[in-house]
């Protein structure tokens, strides 16, 4: 949560006079805490918005935005790469096991058009959660499919089973499993004010690593996914954020699209996706709704296991949204994140999430 933060900033200036919007800034003038990051655009699409780890799959669904198709196809082929990628550890083929050495997927996506979603949670041995997602979208009367129902459903359509673990993720799992302490998912009886439980794992080595991506189509079109392993050495069974529609991933064609990346245990208290979605439609910009989404999460977070000594969270969550009109932003609890963005006018760059602490 603490990585340092990128230089690349909009000037405040320049924001407010490229966006026409000058008369807000004394309003803005009152956030000192942070910038304003997101570029505002008036022709709607193609955009792409993606997590930090989506440079080349918002580069890849852009590429297919261009050529006129949906964005739904887009930023499946875009999420596709990562999840194809080993080296990526928190996505697809080469994740982080639970707890049990078995890698688990989750993904959802949304179709901004015709108003449909599909999801698959622990899903095992396939690594394109998101193409399954979609299958239960497209082809099932359901919208959230998971375990071994996941499987057999994706098994019908022709997916390979195969073994997901790489060496390499399996080794790291092996050194936490090889190190574990009695400070970990399984909690004993405690209340709100206990701190030594949970949340003292290892930290180093797990992490809630997910991929994000949202896109704005020649057409209009919105739409999003959200696929990640999950976090790293779970117990069995446990779901994010990330295929739970509404809190890891949004998109409502009216108004724009959200999803995140992050502690999705937060996320799924506070179901910050439609949240966004609808802080856009009440007139936030993306960047300022994602903002009221990470203040939420703050406000919500009571336990003080998971609270530093100034009362902070001790996790980070981030946001990413697009609206309708292509503008875009992105948040983080803690300062140091950034997300990747392809307007199709040069190669995906990386901007700084605008953020709490
Ligand atoms: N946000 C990803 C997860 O918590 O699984």
């Amino acid at each position: 949560m603490n990585q340092p933060s990128g230089p690349i900033r909009t000037p405040r200036r320049r924001f407010l006079q490229s966006a026409g919007l000058t008369a807000l800034t004394g309003a803005l003038a009152s956030r000192s805490a942070w910038l304003p990051t997101a570029r505002a655009q008036t022709a709607p699409g193609p955009v792409v918005v993606a997590s930090g780890n989506g440079l080349q799959a918002a580069a890849k669904a852009m590429e297919l935005l261009q050529q006129g198709r949906d964005a739904l196809d887009a930023v499946i082929a875009g999420v596709n790469l990562v999840e194809d990628d080993p080296k990526d550890n928190s996505v697809g083929y080469g994740g982080l096991p639970n707890e049990e050495g078995v890698v688990e997927l989750d993904a959802s996506v949304m179709h901004g058009p015709t108003g449909r979603g599909g999801a698959v949670a622990a899903l095992r041995n396939v690594r394109y959660a998101s193409r399954v997602a979609r299958l239960v979208m497209e082809r099932t009367d359901h919208v959230l499919l998971v375990g071994e129902g996941a499987l057999k459903f994706a098994k019908a359509h022709g997916f390979r089973e195969e073994e997901l673990l790489t060496d390499a993720a399996r080794e790291t799992w092996l050194r936490w499993k090889e190190t574990l302490s009695n400070q970990d998912d399984w909690l004993p009886p405690h209340t709100i004010d206990t701190l030594d439980v949970g949340q003292n794992v290892k930290q180093a080595l797990r992490h809630y690593g997910t991929i994000n991506c949202n896109a704005l189509d020649q057409q209009g079109g919105l739409s999003g996914c959200t696929t990640t392993s999950g976090l790293a050495f779970k117990i069995p069974g446990r779901v994010g954020d990330s295929p739970i529609l509404g809190a890891g991933l949004w998109v409502d064609n009216g108004v724009g699209a959200a999803g995140s990346t992050g502690r999705g245990e937060a996320n799924l208290l506070a179901c910050s996706s439609v949240m966004i979605v609808e802080w856009m439609r009440s007139g936030q910009s993306p960047e300022d709704a994602c903002l009221s989404a990470c203040k939420r999460i703050a406000q919500q977070t009571k336990m003080k296991r998971l609270l530093d000594e100034q009362g902070r969270p001790k996790f980070n969550v981030s946001f990413y949204a697009l609206n309708r009109r292509g503008q875009f932003g992105g948040a983080s609890l803690w300062r140091g994140m950034r997300f990747a963005v392809n307007t199709g006018e040069q190669a995906s760059r990386l901007v700084d999430a605008a953020y709490l602490y």
